[in-house]
Order: C-alpha cells, then sequence, then structure tokens
C-alpha cells in the first residue's frame, strides 16, 4: 500500500541513492555472527551493503533477502550484487508491514536505522516474529525518541522521513517488542541522547530471539 508516509520515504531514499552518505545508527551487521547456510533477510537494505556482506557470508548454501520500498535504493542494491557477482541475494520491493516471506523462514533479521519509518511499527515487529524460524534472532539498530514526539510533527511525512518524527520512545519500542513475543531482548550499544530534527533521541542496537519452545508458527 503507498501511504502519504511511503511516498515521501521513496522519494527521499531514491534521491540518497547515488550518494555516499551514511544512513546508519548502529553496527547491527557487526553483532550479527552471520553463519555458513543461513538464511538473512535485511529490513530497509538500501544500497545493499550489508546484505551484500551478508551473502559473501551465508555460502552457496544460504541465502539473504534485502527487503526496501524505496526504487531508487532497490536499483541501485541490484547494480552492487552485480558488480559483486553475487548470486545468493535478492532484493525485494515492499513495505516492511508485509514481509513476502513465508512463515518460520528465515534465521536471522536485522536492520539498520529503517523501523523507526514504518507507520505501525507494531506490526512490522509481528511480521519480524512471524517470519523468523523458532531461535531464529533479530539484531535491529534504531533511534527511539526521550519524550514522545509532538502531535505537530508526528505526522508529518517528511520529518518521519528524516528519521525523527516516526520514533517512539523507548518504552513504547520494549513493549511493542514484548507484544510481538519477544521476551528476552539484549542491549547491545546504546548512545546518549543527541538532538534530531526538532526532537532528542538515542541510538540502540539491540538482539532478540524467536523462543524455541513457544506454541507460535
Ligand atoms: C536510513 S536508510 C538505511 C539504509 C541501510 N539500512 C543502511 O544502514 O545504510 C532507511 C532505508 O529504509 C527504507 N525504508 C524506509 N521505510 C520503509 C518501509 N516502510 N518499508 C521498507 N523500506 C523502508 C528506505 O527506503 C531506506 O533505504
Amino acid at each position: 500500500m503507498i501511504t502519504e508516509v511511503s511516498s515521501a520515504v521513496n522519494l527521499r531514499y531514491s534521491k540518497l541513492a547515488e550518494t555516499s552518505c551514511c544512513l546508519s545508527c548502529g553496527g547491527a551487521i557487526n553483532h550479527s555472527k552471520v553463519a555458513e547456510g543461513e538464511t538473512c533477510v535485511d529490513l530497509g537494505s538500501g544500497r545493499g551493503t550489508d546484505a551484500l556482506r551478508m551473502a559473501e557470508s551465508v555460502g552457496p548454501e544460504g541465502f539473504v533477502y534485502g527487503i526496501d520500498i524505496s526504487e531508487g535504493m532497490l536499483k541501485k542494491a541490484e547494480k552492487n550484487a552485480e558488480k559483486l557477482g553475487t548470486k545468493n541475494v535478492s532484493f525485494l520491493k515492499s513495505n516492511l508491514e508485509t514481509i513476502p516471506l513465508e512463515d518460520s523462514s528465515v534465521d536471522l533479521v536485522i536492520s539498520n536505522c529503517t523501523i523507526n519509518h514504518a507507520d505501525n511499527k507494531q506490526t512490522v515487529w509481528n511480521e519480524i516474529f512471524r517470519i523468523l524460524k523458532k531461535g531464529g534472532r533479530f539484531v535491529v539498530s534504531d533511534i527511539y525518541s526521550s519524550e514522545p514526539v509532538p502531535e505537530e510533527y508526528k505526522n508529518d511525512p517528511a520529518a518521519i522521513a528524516e528519521c525523527w518524527a516516526g520514533s517512539v520512545t523507548r518504552e513504547l519500542y520494549a513493549e511493542q517488542l514484548n507484544n510481538a513475543g519477544f521476551s528476552d531482548i539484549h542491549i547491545l550499544e546504546e548512545s546518549d541522547p543527541y538532538p534530531k530534527g526538532e526532537i532528542e533521541v538515542a541510538s540502540w542496537t539491540i538482539l532478540g530471539i524467536k523462543p524455541s519452545g513457544c506454541s507460535c508458527r
């Protein structure tokens, strides 16, 4: 579904695809311990850098999906895969709220500075839980806001696309993870608060595991 937020995100990131500016807010991939043969997903794969690194680590028996909503980013990521001759990667155009992958089919989900953009973050976390195999893990770098984002900015597509107006507080972030079924969350990195746009945010990298014993799918 194309919403006002997703069109603003598409426009902004399609312009940024050909630049080399850093779009990350943490080191998710550095904490991911990707193993040979694994199936991995990068949500908001941008220019494809992390997905391509994972494709090398999983080797020919593994596979990586990069998911992104921006056509410019997807094209750039595909070009980069072609340049490197990487075959075990596929870049899919999709909103994070409807991930086009089977239930319980993925060992590892990573994401860097993307979930804050989503219209419905609870749905995104539910989707991450759904696609992970039991015992599968996520490593996500993202931002959260120190205080709830003021109403005047909350629904401003341009400010959401700039990575701040869509952020939720640390408490709400934890609640959404818990609602999705992730009960044991490890904080791997966490910054001090810093100003961004009109608000104050902090960045963190978190790890969670889909419980092996859950009676979920
Ligand atoms: C800040 S960039 C980060 C890119 C990459 N992860 C990195 O660290 O370089 C955010 C990326 O998420 C994508 N994105 C934002 N909202 C999205 C959504 N709702 N569904 C899918 N992709 C989204 C953008 O197109 C962009 O490529």
